[in-house]
This record gives structure tokens, C-alpha cells and sequence, in this order.
């Protein structure tokens, strides 16, 4: 009777695992930045849905941490006085559980995407500062509360900030009605709402000196009257040149330096032609297109792939170099099929900003950051 092949075929195998290197592990964002930083994603309904499983399986294995990209905000998840709509929000946080990511709260407080009633008060006349801070409060208690234990920080205020003339605050509903203040007792509800999540002070365009000197002021201000901040949120909405590395390098440095945690919560980098003040990404802000606006409808060619690839190296670079006070690196997006920049500032374009295109594949600007990522770090 032949010998059963069994034995052999068992010895060989221990071999195998024992002598041959295990397969190459799939180096993904998450995995290659795992003792720097957290590296998320913003998703929206779309990306989101069942039916796109490319979608939902790249962000699951690519990212560790989730913002919703529309679907927390004010006017999403509580559209009239006693109606609040947390299907979509609950989605994002089931999704996030499963897939072992951490949950960031996208944001409390806003002039932008908040329903007119919210500033109304009796007869069409605008609410008084006691009706609009009990609402903020309930508002706070009721979203931040539901969420406690499962949302990992909040962007509690968004882009309070003016973008010039000599004002530090943005005029808005906000601050006529309530006040200065406003943005203190923002704080103070969500501390009493999640008295465990880190809380964050969000706003776009801090790269800019002025801006920036604001956003210390202000924040150093809350800290002295001991409000409840954890940390500053650059939004990051950049360009391929602007703003410089040395901007970007000292944003993280200056609010490093207060002792806070620096988030950087909606990296995109845009890539097309426009007018208008680079670096403002306040969405009321819109610009006109002509022919040479929207030039790569036809694909986005390899010498500005590479441009791209470079300019995220670059500004990874200076993560990493940072990584004892960047804390998480969120991309306002996953692929460029659906950002929200190829509405912004000029409508209809196409704009290729992140590091998957329209059909999810990798771009060279996805390898640079993966390659950036392996590189020895410095001590
Ligand atoms: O959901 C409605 C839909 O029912 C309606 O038919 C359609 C018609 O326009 O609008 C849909 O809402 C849109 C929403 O995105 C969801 O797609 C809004 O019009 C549109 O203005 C909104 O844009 C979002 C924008 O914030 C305003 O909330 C962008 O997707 C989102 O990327 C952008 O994100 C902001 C951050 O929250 C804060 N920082 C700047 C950043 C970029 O503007």
C-alpha cells in the first residue's frame, strides 16, 4: 500500500510558514502612520450607502477615524424646533464601530447649515440672547448627549473667525444675538453634555498670519477663563502652492505651543485655477469660471500628478515632524468623484484634490503618503 502523502504535505507546510516571509502586509494609511497620528476621512450619504461597497471597504481599511462630512450638522440632524433626525448620524457611528474607527463629531456650533428659526424668536423678531443659548444648550445636551462615550472629540464651534478688517469675530447670528461669549458657553454645554470627549475650535484658513494671531488670542482667552478647549482644528482646505510649507509648519507649532492638541480636520488640496483670497474656504464665497478654469475635465495628467504627490509629501512631512502634537489628520473626502470642491468656488468643475480618484484607484499623491510613512522617523 503506497504511503499517504499526508505527512509530507504537513511537514512541508510547517515549512512554509516557518521559512518563507508571511505575505506583505497591505500598507495602508492607517496602518503606516499607526504610532503618529490617526488618519481620517470625511464620508457623506453616498459614500456611506450599501450600495457602494467599494467605497464603504476603501475608507474601512484606509482610515481609523470619521467625520460625517454634512450629516451631524444642524440643520441635518435637527431640522425644526422639537425634531431631531439621527438615522443618518446614527449610520456613520454603526459603520465607525464596526470598522474599529473613532468617531468625530462635525460640528455644534455654526453660522453655516443652521435653520433660520433657530435665530427667531416670537413675531418674526430675532431671538433674545436667553432664547438663544437655551437653545444652543439643548441643542448641545440633546446631540453630544446622545453621542456620549461613542464620539471621540467634537468641533464645537466652526469658523467663528473673521477673515478681515479689524474684528477678530466673525458677525454672525451667533455673536449679535448671544454675544462674544457665545463661543465660552458653547464649550461649557458640551463638557456638561460628554464630559469625556475632547472638544475642538474649528476654523479654515489659520495659516494666514492674521488669522492665525486671532485664533491664539482667542483661544488663549478661553484657556485664562478656564474654558473647556482640548484642542485647535486647522481645517487645511489648501492649494497646490499656498500656503507655504513654512505657514502650514508654524500654524502647528503656534497652537502646539498653548498646550493644546492639534487636529487637522479637512485636509484637501485643491488643484485648479481661481481668483479669489486662496486659502478662504467659507462656503457663502463664490467665483465666476471662464474657459481656463476647469482645465482637467479630461483626466488629471501625470506631471500634475506629481505635482500633487510632492505637495502632500511635503505637508506629511511636516506631520510627521509634528507627530508629538498632530493628534489626527482627516481628509475632507474620499475620492474626487464627490468633493465638495468640484462646487467651490466656481460650480460644475472637475478637481482632483485627494489621494483616490473618481473610481477609488490609488493616485501617485496616495503613494507619496504611504512612502512618507515608511521613511525612518526622526527622534
Ligand atoms: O442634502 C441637500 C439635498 O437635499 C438638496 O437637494 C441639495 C440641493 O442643493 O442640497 C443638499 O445639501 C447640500 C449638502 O452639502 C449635502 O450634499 C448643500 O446644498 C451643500 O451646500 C452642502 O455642502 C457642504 C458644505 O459644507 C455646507 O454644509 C459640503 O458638502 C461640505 O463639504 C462642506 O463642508 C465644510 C465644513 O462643514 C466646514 N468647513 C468647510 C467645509 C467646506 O465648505
Amino acid at each position: 500500500m503506497p504511503a499517504s502523502p499526508r505527512p509530507f504535505l504537513l511537514c512541508l507546510t510547517t515549512a512554509a510558514a516557518l521559512f518563507l516571509p508571511a505575505a506583505a502586509e497591505e500598507a495602508t494609511l492607517r496602518s503606516v502612520f499607526k504610532d503618529d497620528f490617526t488618519v481620517g476621512v470625511a464620508l457623506n450619504g453616498w459614500t456611506l450607502s450599501d450600495r457602494n461597497p467599494n467605497a464603504t471597504g476603501l475608507a474601512a481599511r484606509q482610515f481609523n477615524s470619521l467625520t460625517a462630512e454634512n450629516d451631524m450638522k444642524w440643520q441635518m440632524i435637527h431640522p425644526q424646533p422639537d425634531r431631531y433626525n439621527f438615522t443618518a448620524a446614527d449610520a456613520y457611528v454603526e459603520f465607525a464601530e464596526k470598522h474599529k474607527m473613532e468617531v468625530i463629531g462635525h460640528t455644534l456650533v455654526w453660522h453655516s447649515q443652521t435653520p433660520r428659526w433657530v435665530f427667531e424668536g416670537a413675531d418674526g423678531k430675532p431671538a433674545t440672547r436667553e432664547e438663544l443659548l437655551k437653545r444652543m444648550r439643548d441643542h448641545i445636551q440633546a446631540v453630544a448627549g446622545r453621542y456620549k462615550g461613542k464620539v471621540k472629540g467634537w468641533d464645537v464651534v466652526n469658523e467663528a473667525l473673521s477673515d478681515g478688517g479689524r474684528e477678530i469675530l466673525r458677525d454672525s447670528p451667533w455673536r449679535k444675538i448671544i454675544g462674544d461669549d457665545f463661543i465660552d458657553h458653547a464649550f461649557r454645554y458640551a463638557r456638561e453634555a460628554d464630559p469625556e470627549a475632547q472638544l475642538y475650535y474649528n476654523d479654515y484658513g489659520l495659516e494666514d498670519p492674521r488669522k492665525r494671531a486671532n485664533c491664539v488670542k482667542l483661544v488663549k482667552g478661553m484657556l485664562e477663563r478656564k474654558v473647556p478647549v482640548d484642542g485647535i482644528g486647522t481645517q487645511s482646505h489648501f492649494h497646490l502652492v499656498q500656503p507655504s510649507l513654512e505657514d502650514i509648519e508654524k500654524t502647528i507649532a503656534d497652537f502646539a505651543a498653548l498646550g493644546l492638541k492639534v487636529v487637522v480636520t479637512e485636509l484637501d488640496v485643491d488643484v485648479l485655477p481661481g481668483r479669489g483670497p486662496s486659502g478662504n474656504a467659507d462656503i457663502g464665497r463664490r467665483e465666476q469660471g471662464d474657459s481656463t478654469t476647469n482645465p482637467y475635465t479630461a483626466g488629471f495628467p501625470p506631471d500634475m500628478q506629481e505635482k500633487l504627490a510632492k505637495r502632500y509629501a511635503d505637508i506629511f512631512g511636516i506631520y510627521l515632524k509634528h507627530r508629538k502634537s498632530v493628534d489626527r489628520v482627516t481628509f475632507w473626502g474620499l475620492g474626487d468623484g464627490h468633493t465638495w470642491l468640484n462646487g467651490f468656488p466656481i460650480r460644475g468643475r472637475t478637481n482632483h484634490p485627494l489621494l483616490f480618484d473618481r473610481e477609488l484607484k490609488p493616485k501617485p499623491a496616495f503613494e507619496a503618503v504611504i512612502r512618507k510613512g515608511r521613511e525612518p522617523r526622526s527622534p
